[in-house]
């Protein structure tokens, strides 16, 4: 088997802020409500930018951090919620962007935990010596299917873009031990957008009752957030054989600060092995365990041996857990 490692990562926010007092203007809620119940301070909204715009600038950065051109990418993957057309896929787009002419590219609708399905894929193919880098992108702009007169869910989402490169190369990076894979049909209307699809197809009545934007049942994709993401970190540091003392960093799914907390409370983790960038972002669903992982690399010093937990519940429901050390090439 080859071996596997990220070895670069990069990351995209559009430019635009759209602050706490922003919202008090546009329904019936205050920065209190919003900070103590999510910890959110403001997110990014993507103007005149779309969701392969955004991805094709955070993979840009990724391939200049793994040092590669866009030449040697095998296979591209897309996860998104949000892509730019119904009937085409955003990974084609990118491919077009970044001047991939026949590189294989695909989307993932795995919602939130899109990110970590994709690195898993492209860890499964350059372990088995299928391919050798292969890119990762997140991207999303949920701002185009966010209901800015619904209190309940505008308060969360934001945009922005995540990127890695996935890699046979005998370069430092962080090495995948594990990626641990969940999902349960059961919930699918916990969240999820109503009409668009060939289910509930587009019509005047459909706008009209904004059945276009996204719909959750708040409470509940908590309690199952917090439930799975417990399970799934169990269980990927089970299959690693490592005790929570030994995780450095914990890089979860930026949903809400105290689904966050409660987890590493439930873990016992200290404040200062968190990765938390909600304040800044809100929930950008698929890109947002990559934008937090872009950031760990840019602003920690990294060290080799150090453990990464990795986490996410996405609407599905989909779940997904796994471990990262960084190593220094052999
Ligand atoms: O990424 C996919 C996964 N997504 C998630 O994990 C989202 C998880 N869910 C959440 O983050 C939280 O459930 C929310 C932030 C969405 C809501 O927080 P909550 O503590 O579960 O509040 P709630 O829905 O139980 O509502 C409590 C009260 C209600 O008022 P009443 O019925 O008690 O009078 C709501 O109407 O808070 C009210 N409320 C608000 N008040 C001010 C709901 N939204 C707001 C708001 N501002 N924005």
């Amino acid at each position: 088997m080859t071996s596997s490692k990220i070895i670069g990562t990069g990351s995209y926010l559009p430019e635009k802020v759209l602050t706490n007092s922003d919202l008090e203007g546009l329904v019936d809620t205050s920065n209190d409500w919003i900070v103590s119940r999510t910890g959110i301070e403001q997110r990014r909204i993507a103007e005149n930018e779309s969701t392969s715009e955004m991805g094709t600038k955070a993979a840009q950065c990724a391939l200049e951090k793994a040092g590669l051109s866009i030449d040697d990418i095998d296979f591209i993957f897309v996860a998104t919620c949000t892509p730019d057309y119904q009937a085409l896929s955003t990974a084609c787009i990118i491919q077009n962007a970044l001047g991939a002419p026949h590189v294989p590219a695909l989307d993932i609708q795995a919602t939130c935990s899109g990110y970590l399905y994709g690195i898993f894929l492209a860890n499964s193919l350059v372990k088995s010596g299928t391919f050798n880098n292969i890119l990762v992108i997140a991207s999303e702009k949920l701002s185009s299917i966010t209901n800015y007169q619904d209190r309940s869910t505008c308060i969360l989402f934001g945009d922005g873009a995540a990127a890695c490169v996935v890699s046979s190369a005998n370069q430092a990076g962080l090495k995948i031990r594990n990626l641990l894979l969940g999902a349960n049909g059961k919930f699918a209307t916990s969240g999820f957008v109503p009409a668009g699809g060939c289910k509930t197809p587009a019509s005047i009545d459909t706008v009209n009752k904004g059945l276009h934007y996204i719909q959750m049942t708040g409470n509940e994709i908590f309690k199952l957030a917090v439930r799975k993401m417990e399970e799934s970190c169990k269980k990927s540091l089970e299959a690693c054989g490592l005790q929570v003392s030994d995780v450095n960093w914990l890089v979860p799914h930026q949903a809400n600060l105290r689904i966050i907390e409660a987890l590493a409370k439930r873990f016992g983790f200290p404040q200062d092995k968190l990765c938390i960038t909600i304040r800044k972002y809100g929930n950008t669903s698929a890109a947002s365990i990559g934008i937090a992982l872009d950031e760990l690399m840019r602003n920690k010093n990294i060290q080799p041996s150090q453990n990464l937990l990795l986490t996410s519940v996405g609407f599905g429901l989909t779940w997904a857990s796994g471990v990262l050390t960084y190593q220094n090439p052999l």
